[in-house]
């Protein structure tokens, strides 16, 4: 063993992803074992929170096991038990929590809670090696919209935020509106290849006197009335039209967001974080808004945007190194903010 390594096996059970993951060095992923329960949740339209619970338990050994077994590493040689604690679904976060304490426990592990958004921004450290804070990110996920200033590791200033619905969550709602079913966002976005995004003015919104927030709710609802005016016409809708045309006006306000803040904090850092980075016509937005202002984009791969183990690996290392340990007392936080212990 190499006295220079700090391996972490990370748990990560928020939402409807059972996942495991070794990280060493914060950066090195030797293993990425990420169970979805996406199939069974489909079956409803949505996650229910007592299922995802039941599966978590299901298959959280397994899960670790694999994680283990693919990154040939014992348990013993862990130098910590990274997991997520918040914020998310209580009773699947229990699981995880539960479990890597009774790691922790019985190994003698020192344990490390970690922040979920916090692993969503640190996933941009796994997939660019070179980056180092200060950066802005934009973490726009299935229950956070945050517009994040990282002005260190496990420092954040929190620059905007959504006032009501998460963008992936509109694009979760949209996708069910218009009948394509559950996990909306990738949905949305291959329907929205067919459609043309200029075909319906959805609105924009801003928050008053708040140019960083973001609200999302009020254009879900605009799909909505439009697709019942169309119906009360006697009028069919384009359900490429609308997807393309919902997806342009979420791109929209987050790249103008997002274009502000670059002017606004003069950074030459911006990264992208959470399951919405994983769309195409979003990335590619945000990039030329970077490339024409000389700023460096950031971005994982798909596989690290949506819900995985390895970004927890990745914030808990630096959460480990800078001294963080949490007792037996350690419990989910459903609603745990960003920065908050
Ligand atoms: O980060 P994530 O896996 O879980 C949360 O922490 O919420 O994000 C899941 C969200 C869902 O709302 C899903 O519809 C959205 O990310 N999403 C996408 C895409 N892939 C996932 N939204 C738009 N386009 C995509 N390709
Ligand atoms: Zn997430």
């Amino acid at each position: 063993m190499k006295n220079d390594e700090i391996k972490i096996l990370a748990i990560e059970s928020s939402c409807d992803e059972t996942a495991a993951s070794v990280v060493v060095n914060g950066r090195d992923v030797r293993s990425n074992v990420i169970s979805s329960q996406v199939p069974i949740h489909t079956l409803y339209g949505g996650v229910v929170p007592e299922i995802a619970s039941r599966k978590h338990i299901e298959r959280i050994n397994q899960v670790i096991d694999e994680a283990l077994k693919e990154a040939a590493m014992g348990l013993d040689e862990m130098d910590a038990i990274a997991v997520t604690y918040g914020p998310g679904l209580v009773g699947a976060l229990l699981v995880g929590v539960a479990e890597a304490k009774a790691i922790a426990f019985a190994r003698n592990i020192p344990l490390v809670g970690v922040h979920h958004i916090e692993g969503h921004i640190s996933a941009n450290y796994i997939s660019a090696p070179e980056l180092e804070p200060p950066f802005i990110c934009l973490v726009v996920s299935g229950g956070h919209t945050h517009l994040v200033k990282v002005t260190d590791y496990g420092k954040y200033e929190i620059i905007g935020r959504t006032v009501d619905d998460a963008a992936g969550e509109a694009f979760d709602k949209v996708a069910r509106a218009i009948g394509l079913g559950y996990p909306g966002g990738p949905k949305v976005e291959a329907k929205a290849k067919e459609g043309d995004p200029s075909a319906i003015a959805f609105p924009r919104a801003k928050v008053s006197d708040r140019p960083y927030d973001f609200s999302f709710s009020g254009l879900k609802s605009a799909v909505l009335n439009y697709m019942n005016g169309c119906t009360m016409k006697g009028e069919t809708y384009n359900e490429a039209d609308i997807a393309a045309s919902f997806q342009a006006a979420v791109v929209g306000t987050l790249c103008d967001h997002a274009v502000m803040a670059i002017e606004e904090f003069g950074v030459d850092k911006f990264a992208l974080a959470g399951g919405v980075a994983s769309n195409g016509a979003f990335r590619e937005a945000i990039k030329d808004a970077c490339d024409q202002r000389n700023v460096k984009f950031y971005c994982p791969p798909p596989i690290l945007c949506t819900d995985n183990a390895a970004m927890i690996g990745a914030a808990g290392y630096y959460s480990f190194i800078s001294g963080r340990r949490d007792g037996w007392e350690l419990n989910a936080v459903p609603g745990l903010k960003l920065g908050e212990r």
